[in-house]
């Protein structure tokens, strides 16, 4: 256990994964500072601490909540998610993904933040021709929302070089899914874009169908290929980072998936199996940009930190979505 006055602001804590980092935070004795502007995020997901409704563009407010609660650490959610949208409006993504986290990053080396837990993805790989790839596998985004990550880890890198208090962890995260245990938070996107919500909903009679976007992928059955981690072990990994910031005080990128992929048709099989509805399903084109097989090598964070998944099982990952969507759909 921490000090309980241990304040570490998060950005985007009212979010999907934010949350659920939070609720892991309040359960280790840190105080939580959610910070958040609530356009995708709900004020009733944040379980401990404080909340501040706010937008990471008003570096003000910031900056005040900063030395108002004499923050050491920070862990950054706050951005845009959606890929198809940040091609059609990049300024958006990269305004909030970008120039906003440059804002929040000049905050924090001019107060004195010493650790900073960035949320990356698997996006900054773009169409890799290496699985499992590594951290030092080359960086191919093929979107502006790959992009405004890639950019904000090369921004940390090199304020992390000349700000020798400063460091940081890039957690490149892979496709995640699954709710909290006493179903207190999970997804809840206005338009979710994700394969396992999205089916789901499709079980549940929200959707007609549900698209699979490429059936002539090289891969054995011809659809993509993806790394899907449960949310409980993506938390876990990002208070496993804060603590190696505080200990280790060296700035790292780490992968954070289970190094093991499932085809679309096999995440569809095992929803089927789960939900024991047979749902409709449409075959349609790829979608430009979408590599045919992403898998993490997540071997670098399980050296250096220790961090060993617990819930490393697609119908566990699924059943535990599934029992979330029942209770969002029932209004409870
Ligand atoms: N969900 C995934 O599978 C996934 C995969 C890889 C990376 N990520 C990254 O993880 C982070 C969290 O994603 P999520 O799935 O929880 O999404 P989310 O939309 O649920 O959470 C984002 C939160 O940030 C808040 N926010 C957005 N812009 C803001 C701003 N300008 N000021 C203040 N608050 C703002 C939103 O209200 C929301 O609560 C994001 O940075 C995302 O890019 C997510």
């Amino acid at each position: 256990m921490h000090d309980s006055t241990e304040n570490i602001l998060v950005t985007g804590g009212a979010g999907y994964i934010g949350s659920h980092v939070v609720r892991d935070l309040g359960e280790q004795g840190y105080k939580p500072i959610v910070y958040d502007n609530l356009s995708t995020g709900n004020k009733d997901f944040v379980l401990y601490g404080d909340f501040i409704k706010g937008d990471l563009k008003d570096t003000n407010l910031i900056t005040k909540i900063i030395k108002k609660y004499k923050i050491k650490s920070v862990i950054h959610f706050a951005a845009y998610i959606v890929v198809e949208e940040s091609v059609n409006k990049p300024i958006k993504y990269y305004n909030n993904n970008f120039f906003n986290s440059l804002n929040l990053i000049k905050s924090c080396i001019e107060n004195g933040v010493e650790n900073f837990v960035f949320s990356s993805s698997a996006a900054v790989y773009g169409i890799s021709e290496e699985f499992p790839v590594k951290e030092n596998s080359q960086l191919n985004p093929v979107n502006p929302y790959g992009r405004s990550k890639m950019f904000t880890e090369i921004l940390l890198e090199d304020i992390s070089y000349i700000y020798k208090n400063f460091n940081y962890i890039a957690l490149r995260y892979f496709n995640v899914a699954g709710a909290d245990k006493k179903l207190r938070i999970g997804q809840k996107y206005e338009n979710p874009t994700h394969l396992i919500t999205l089916a789901l909903k499709t079980a549940l009679g929200e959707y007609e169908s549900l698209n699979i976007f490429g059936t002539d992928y090289n891969t054995p059955d011809g659809t993509a290929i993806r790394d899907y981690i449960h949310i409980d072990d993506l938390s876990n990994a990002h208070i496993l980072c804060l603590n190696y910031l505080k200990k280790e005080r060296k700035s790292k990128v780490f992968n954070c998936g289970y190094g093991q992929g499932y085809s679309v048709l096999e995440v569809l099989n095992t929803t089927k199996k789960v939900t024991k509805v047979n749902f409709k399903t449409v075959n349609s084109k790829k979608r430009e940009g979408d590599p045919p097989i992403l898998i993490a090598d997540s071997n670098l964070i399980k050296d250096k930190l220790g961090w060993s998944p617990k819930y490393n099982d697609l119908e566990f990952i699924i059943n535990s979505a599934w029992e979330w969507e029942k209770k969002l759909k029932k209004g409870e």
